[in-house]
């Protein structure tokens, strides 16, 4: 199995995650690339059995230019031009539409007082709508605060979750 996996990140919480569900996708046997979603290719490339997307949750969903932009700015980031241009839901509304592909999303947020929305359930639903039919929601990684860092035991538990998507 060969599975790419699609991250955006603002303070590199989201990153720290992605790299860890690679390498639990990879100790179950499987190939795994993570690639940043400014870097990512707009169709699903051959060979490619599953994807997974992750993304921090700002404003209750996937981030937007002017919400990147904020966070970029607290967080001092380089490439800060390309990364304000696109995030997950930029490269879901222009990705080629693939209906046979395992798709599979993930989020952070912070663990505070109950706020809801989640980049990962929205995420989900923008993929089905632009037809990508095999899309779930998966799991969400608790960040202390929005600059990070993930709390104690998610960097493991996004190793685990990568591990059991294997099977
Ligand atoms: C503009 C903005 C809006 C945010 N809105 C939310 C929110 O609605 N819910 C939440 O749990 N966290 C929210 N956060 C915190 C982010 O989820 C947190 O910064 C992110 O998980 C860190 O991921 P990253 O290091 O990959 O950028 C927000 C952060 C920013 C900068």
């Amino acid at each position: 199995m060969r599975a790419l996996i699609v991250v955006e990140s603002m303070f590199g919480n989201t990153r720290a995650a992605a790299d860890a569900v690679a390498e639990g996708v990879r100790a179950a046997g499987a190939e795994a690339e993570v690639v940043d979603v400014t870097q990512a290719p707009e169709a699903v490339p051959e060979g490619v059995d599953l994807v997974v997307i992750g993304g921090p949750t700002h404003a209750f969903s996937m981030t937007r230019e002017s919400t990147r932009k904020d966070a970029l700015a607290k967080a001092g980031s380089p490439n800060g031009e390309a990364k304000a241009e696109t995030g997950i839901r930029e490269w879901i509304a222009a990705a080629a539409p693939d209906a046979g592909v395992r798709v599979v999303t993930f989020d952070t947020r912070v663990k505070k007082a109950f706020i809801p929305g989640s980049a990962a359930k929205s995420a989900a639903k923008a993929l089905e709508d632009r037809g990508f039919e095999h899309a779930e929601r998966g799991e969400t990684f608790w960040v202390e605060d929005t600059p990070g860092p993930l709390k104690p035991g998610e960097v493991e538990r996004a190793r685990e979750w990568g591990r059991s998507l294997v099977s």
